[in-house]
């Protein structure tokens, strides 16, 4: 009987994602029948790591406007396979630059089509409208999404992203001030990558891929908090208008550089301050009214 193939591509500027699909993919390194390629997708020109604020700040516009960056080669073992696996984080509410290139790259068009394909995401907290972009890309790639699993950081909102951003610009995962929480995806959260992965080996060994996503939300692990979704429903609109914005105005260097500037104290602004605020009375006032429509909407995402 020939080995099910499966191709595991993977960005990671800290190793975060790298860690992710290695647990996810331990199980089912354990059997000979599948045959499984890891492939490091990134681009020709590395971004930095730490970041200093004002390049962390400056990818905003090509992330959401989805302009692609060159590739290094990507080089796969087998001309088809039976499942890729598709690991990703988000930027600013849409895939990574990296990620978002793969599609504009011939050799993950061709080897996409008409594959059933799991993404797998390491995000901060906030990968709805990433994923949405991404399924709707795969979509029209011909290839088959058939499971989702996101893993975020679950601290609270405003915590995670001041850790996150102490992590990315500092390069060290400690905490900060010495009491801030540490940033990223929990260690345990982490390693239950591999509970997924052992549910992927049972479907694989019964050739059942189809409906896989139930199961992996069926080990109940996943979740949007209901903040997170408020803002993703809100924001990414925002980051559009600002990612226009600095394109349009941004031609010369000195201009993008105070576009980009003027962008971040409005982020840390909205993030900080007008996102409580408006949380909290839309949690009072309308949530009540909303909240079947609300979490219906979250099923949606979920599945
Ligand atoms: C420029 C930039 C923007 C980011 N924007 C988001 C975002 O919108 N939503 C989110 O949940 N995480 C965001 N993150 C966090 C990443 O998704 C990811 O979790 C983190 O960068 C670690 O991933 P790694 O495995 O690539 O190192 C962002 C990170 C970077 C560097």
């Amino acid at each position: 009987m020939s080995s099910f193939k499966i191709l595991a591509l993977w960005y990671s500027q800290t190793g975060q994602l790298h860690q992710i699909i290695t647990h996810f993919l331990q199980p089912l390194t354990e059997t000979n029948s599948i045959d499984i390629d890891i492939v490091e997708y990134k681009p020709a020109i590395p971004y930095p790591f730490p970041w200093s604020s004002q390049e962390f700040f400056n990818t905003m516009p090509e992330s959401v406007l989805l302009t692609p960056t060159p590739l290094a080669p990507l080089n796969f073992a087998h001309s088809s396979y039976d499942l890729i696996v598709l690991a990703y984080q988000p930027w600013y509410l849409s895939p990574s630059i990296p990620a978002n290139s793969l599609f504009h790259t011939p050799e993950f068009l061709h080897i996409i089509r008409n594959t059933p394909v799991i993404t797998l995401i390491g995000s901060r907290n906030m990968w709805i409208n990433s994923q949405e972009i991404i399924k709707k890309q795969l979509h029209t790639a011909g290839a088959n999404l058939i499971g989702n699993i996101a893993f975020s950081d679950k601290h609270q909102n405003q915590i995670s992203a001041i850790t996150i951003v102490h992590w990315m610009l500092s390069g060290r995962k400690d905490k900060k001030y010495g009491i801030f929480p540490l940033p990223g995806i929990s260690t345990s959260d982490i390693q239950q990558a591999s509970e997924y992965g052992t549910v992927l080996h049972t479907a694989i060994q019964s050739q059942s891929l189809q409906g896989i996503q139930s199961k992996f939300l069926a080990l109940g692990y996943m979740n949007i908090p209901l903040d997170v979704q408020f803002i993703e429903e809100r924001a990414k609109r925002l980051f559009t208008v600002w990612a226009q914005l600095i394109t349009k105005f941004g031609s010369s260097l000195q201009g993008r550089k105070r576009l980009v500037t003027t962008f971040k104290w409005y982020l840390i602004i909205a993030l900080f301050i007008v996102a409580p605020i408006v949380f909290f009375f839309y949690f009072f006032l309308f949530y009540p009214f909303t909240y079947k429509a609300v979490n219906k909407k979250k099923q949606i995402y979920l599945q």
